[in-house]
């Protein structure tokens, strides 16, 4: 704990955040160090972006390197570093061509734009998104219009997108927006994040392929969360292969520096013309560099293999700890290294259990207040694993359900 950073934090921040009273120090591999030299495992990896632990080699020598080189250069020029990205991007999703944001919630802005764009040139009256009920793809007004979160203020002059909600378990409500309603896009994500790592069935991500290429409708997959190589695949929609026609990526792609964007299918790739989008940073010379690390690292050295490895050994570890405590553990969802441990108990008790696996050195997050949401970098080792199933048994084994 440290008093005098939390009460700067308090002076000088807007209250935007709900912090851990821990302040970090260092990092390094996928421990936090706090100011008064505690360890922390870092169970949920900077919210999904640092995929491969904290001072990655490879992270480490391209940072140098690139900084060397250049760290801004501005959209006036060429940039090697992301035009190399992209075409890695490209190579490993749809056919297609890449817009580059600095964030999440800016890459949404971008197909929002994107999709209206369109929309408006087919001419047939096509607007607005189906989205899923506890679905979040940012809090720009754009992105925010889109986010379906109970806890997000969401009373903001609204743009004038229609938006068609739907519950990721009803198929029915999907086809029913695409029959009776003419809405441009569907928007998901494959799994849930923020709305209690809760994933798409197979079959719901095929149906709405199917219902996308009968009706007209773009298929668009946020991946922010999911991408990267979190599952298993370098994005999450590929366990379904099916085609999206947009796919919004951030988070963990700049290796912890911020990047995102959206791939846009041919023809789709040719809808925004200069002059129709753009922002002075991204794509940053130095994110794309460390994002070529992190696809090479993913992509070349078995990144994402050794990530299904050590994510296998952590379900391992869940179901056990679940087998032995039902009433605390209900369930347990999600792929590869983001999951989300439905527990029997109130929004208090786990609250309390998360203060206290952190007073013992593990981080984890909570989503929809009884969901523990796990999202370890694919570097978690075994030996961390298996120290952290440890800690959570004893802990559960003291929990009382309410
Ligand atoms: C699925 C999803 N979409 C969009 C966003 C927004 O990204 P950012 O916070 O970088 O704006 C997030 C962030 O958590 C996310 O998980």
């Amino acid at each position: 704990m440290n008093d005098k950073w939390a009460t700067l934090d308090k002076t000088y921040l807007l209250p935007t955040y709900h912090r851990l009273p821990i302040a970090i120090a260092k990092a390094t591999g996928n421990t936090l160090v706090d100011t008064e030299g505690k360890s922390y495992l870092d169970l949920f990896s900077g919210l999904a972006v640092n995929i491969l632990g904290h001072s990655h080699p490879k992270i480490l020598k391209t940072l140098h390197e690139q900084a060397e080189h250049f760290l801004h250069i501005s959209n006036k020029f060429l940039n090697p570093p992301a035009i190399t990205l992209a075409k890695r991007l490209v190579e490993n999703s749809i056919p297609g061509k890449v817009f580059f944001t600095n964030s999440g919630a800016e890459a949404t802005e971008s197909l929002v734009k994107l999709v209206h764009k369109w929309s408006q040139s087919q001419g047939e009256g096509r607007r607005g998104f189906i989205v899923m009920k506890r679905s979040f793809h940012g809090r720009t007004l754009g992105a925010v219009r889109l986010t379906r979160q109970a806890h997000i203020y969401q009373d903001f002059p609204q743009p004038d997108i229609p938006v068609y909600e739907v519950d990721p378990e009803d198929v029915d409500g999907l086809r029913y927006w695409c029959e009776h309603e003419r809405p441009a896009a569907i928007l998901a994500e494959p799994i849930l994040g923020a709305g209690g790592v809760q994933p798409l069935p197979i079959e719901t991500l095929r149906e709405m392929e199917r219902l996308c290429r009968t009706h007209g409708i773009l298929l668009c997959m946020d991946e922010i969360q999911t991408g990267i190589g979190r599952t298993g695949k370098l994005f999450a929609y590929q366990h379904a292969e099916i085609e999206p026609d947009l796919i919004l990526f951030a988070k963990g792609v700049g290796g912890g520096l911020p990047l995102g964007g959206m791939i846009a299918r041919h023809p789709l790739s040719e809808v925004f013309q200069p002059g129709d989008h753009g922002t002075t940073f991204a794509p940053s010379p130095l994110s794309a560099a460390l994002g070529n690390a992190v696809l090479e690292v993913l992509l070349d050295d078995g990144g994402i293999e050794m990530g299904q490895r050590h994510a296998e050994h952590l379900w391992n570890g869940l179901h056990h700890l679940k087998e032995k405590h039902p009433q605390v553990i209900t369930s347990i969802s999600g792929k590869g290294m983001m999951i989300g441990i439905r527990t029997g108990l109130s929004a208090q008790t786990c609250t309390a259990l998360q203060q206290q696996l952190m007073l013992k050195g593990y981080l984890i997050d909570i989503a929809q207040q009884t969901v523990i949401r796990l999202l370890p970098p694919l570097t978690l080792s075994t030996k961390e694993t298996d120290a952290f199933i440890s800690e959570l048994d004893a802990l559960f084994t003291q929990t009382t359900t309410d």
